[in-house]
């Protein structure tokens, strides 16, 4: 068997409504998210058992890694259709920075599973692997799906937005930032829970809001949403202040992208990139981490 890289990007929920808890401690959701054209890199090689290393020192490399979840994961499966057992050595370059609301660690964990399945010839069914995905996270199924998706339940059920909504999407150029700390994504939902129930999007006005801006022509900037912000915003200042000074010196419109650090802002093909980092460093210092990328 041959080596196989897969490319890992980075998501943004353009569209994130938090719709209430459940029974079982989780969140319902309702949730528009996209691919872009930056992400990780992930080898995987012949080997006999299952190993991970990674060029990021600050990666866990440990059986905690999606990755390597993602793989007993695929071993276990296939095992169980009869096809014989394999490792691998996953050697993962780390790009999208974590505790970001990015899904690396999400996207991490599908490309292993599209990686596996490819060098295996297949054995598994998309569906299969959809299976897999949605019990390794609740993020990571929505990578197995090409382009914009409508994310809802956990996360675990994944839809293709309609072609004419994703149109409006793709290629569109994004700058992406984040401030040198990160947010853990347990912590976002219970402060949530915390705050109920009005931090919470009642799932009828959510959905009546998704439908609106899918089946009308308003543009990308009209779709952005995330209740999240709140309870992120109350903890740390730095974001709301940088975003409301964006909004006023460059006319964006910035979002945070899930549960956070990270922020985003769709920019026009004019827009000062430069200017814009400038601003972004100023206000959260040289640490900052500032990426323009494209809507896959
Ligand atoms: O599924 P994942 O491991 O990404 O979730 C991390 C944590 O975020 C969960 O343990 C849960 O506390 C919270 N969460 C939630 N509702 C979701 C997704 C995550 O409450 N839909």
């Amino acid at each position: 068997m041959s080596a196989v890289s897969i490319f890992a990007p980075a998501k943004l929920n353009l569209f994130l409504a938090i719709t209430g808890r459940r029974a079982d401690g989780f969140h319902d959701l309702v949730s528009v998210v996209v691919k872009v054209d930056f992400g990780d890199t992930l080898r995987v090689e012949p080997a006999e058992s299952f190993s991970l290393t990674c060029d990021d020192p600050d990666v866990p490399t440990d059986e905690t890694n999606l990755v390597l979840r993602a793989a007993r994961a695929f071993a276990e499966e296939v095992a169980s259709e009869g096809a014989a057992r394999g490792g691998a050595r996953f050697v993962l370059e780390k790009r999208i920075p974590m505790g970001a609301g990015l899904g690396g660690g999400s996207s991490d964990g599908a490309a292993a599973l599209r990686a596996l399945n490819e060098r295996a010839g297949q054995p598994l069914a998309d569906i299969q692997l959809k299976v897999i995905a949605a019990k390794l996270g609740s993020d990571c199924a929505l990578f197995l799906q090409e382009g914009p998706v409508v994310m809802r339940g956990r996360g675990e059920r994944v839809e293709p937005l309609g072609p004419g909504a994703a149109a409006r999407l793709r290629g569109r150029r994004v700058l992406i930032f984040k401030p040198a700390f990160g947010i853990a994504t347990p912590w976002a939902y219970a402060r949530m829970a915390a705050e109920a129930p009005a931090s919470y999007l009642p799932v009828a006005d959510a959905e009546a809001r998704l439908a609106a801006w899918c089946d009308g022509t308003a543009p990308a900037d009209a779709l952005l949403f995330n209740n999240m912000e709140r309870v992120a915003f109350a903890k740390h200042l730095a974001l709301p202040t940088l975003l409301d000074e964006l909004r006023e010196k460059f006319g964006l419109a910035p979002r945070m992208s899930g549960s956070g650090s990270a922020c985003f802002a769709l920019l026009a093909d004019d827009a000062p990139v430069a200017d814009i980092g400038a601003a972004i460093r100023a206000a959260w210092g040289e640490s900052a981490w500032v990426r323009e990328a494209r809507i896959a």
